[in-house]
């Protein structure tokens, strides 16, 4: 399969199933000349309480630009255009190795969920189950469902709190560097999906993590982890 995002904003979108057990209207299509895709119409989407800002398929847009600029790849590649039921936000589809215990990898100390946990807490990631990890048959990690993401107060809720305390890593202390040096950058590609309150928060939390020198700590104000887990 070609994976080429002219074809991916222009190619025809045609909806092959309705993914059931999703909370919002999750459906899965192919689009023509580029292969599955999850689409989700800004229309099906239930309002929250919590996020009155912008839209959830933003929310997604912006966490796939900003793990791209991190150099981290972890969000399948993610546009808004329009399809069948109008606008919305139309993921690359990651076939999944069935065969992997998801919560037993879910708990392991791999290196990608480190990032991905550190990612979560850049993005304050409200829902990371283990639904929402996407392992391929190479063993490649990707995360889904970044709705509610990038609220202006502190929400970190998930289900990776294997790492939580430990030191950074040197790497993982430049990652942090690279986003505040490049902030401005970051700050225009995001202020088309999320508020310039939750950029500045944003930007704040990076600093925190830096400041703090350590991967985050679960809180004792909120649920720190989603319900239900998986
Ligand atoms: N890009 C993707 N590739 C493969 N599977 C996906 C992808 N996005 C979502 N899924 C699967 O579909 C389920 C529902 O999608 P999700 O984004 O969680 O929707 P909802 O917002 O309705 O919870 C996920 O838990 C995951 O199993
Ligand atoms: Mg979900």
């Amino acid at each position: 399969m070609k994976l080429d995002s002219k074809e991916m904003l222009t190619g025809e979108l045609r909806i092959t199933h309705r993914l059931v057990d999703a909370s919002n209207a999750t459906l899965l299509g192919e689009i023509e000349g580029y292969g599955k895709v999850i689409y989700k119409p800004v229309a099906g989407e239930r309002p929250l309480w919590d996020f009155p800002d912008g839209t959830l398929a933003g929310r997604e847009v912006a966490s796939f630009l900003l793990s791209e600029k991190l150099g981290l790849h972890l969000v399948p590649e993610t546009i808004l255009r329009e399809g069948p039921f109008g606008p919305g936000m139309v993921q690359r589809w990651i076939e999944i190795d069935a065969d992997l215990d998801l919560i037993e990898f879910g708990q392991s100390e791999d290196s990608q969920l480190r990032s991905l946990a550190l990612f979560d807490a850049i993005i304050n990631n409200t829902d990371r189950k283990f639904g929402h990890l996407l392992v391929d048959s190479s063993g490649r990690l990707f995360g889904c469902d970044h709705g509610v993401t990038f609220h202006r107060e502190e929400k970190l809720r998930t289900v990776l709190w294997q790492f939580a305390g430990l030191a950074l890593t040197e790497s993982e202390q430049a990652l942090l560097d690279s986003a505040l040096a490049n902030s401005n950058e970051i700050a225009k590609f995001l202020s088309e999906h999320v508020t310039e309150v939750e950029i500045e928060a944003l930007c704040s939390r990076i600093s925190k993590l830096s400041d703090l020198n350590a991967m985050p700590m679960p809180s004792e104000e909120w649920p720190a982890v989603p319900w239900p887990p998986v």
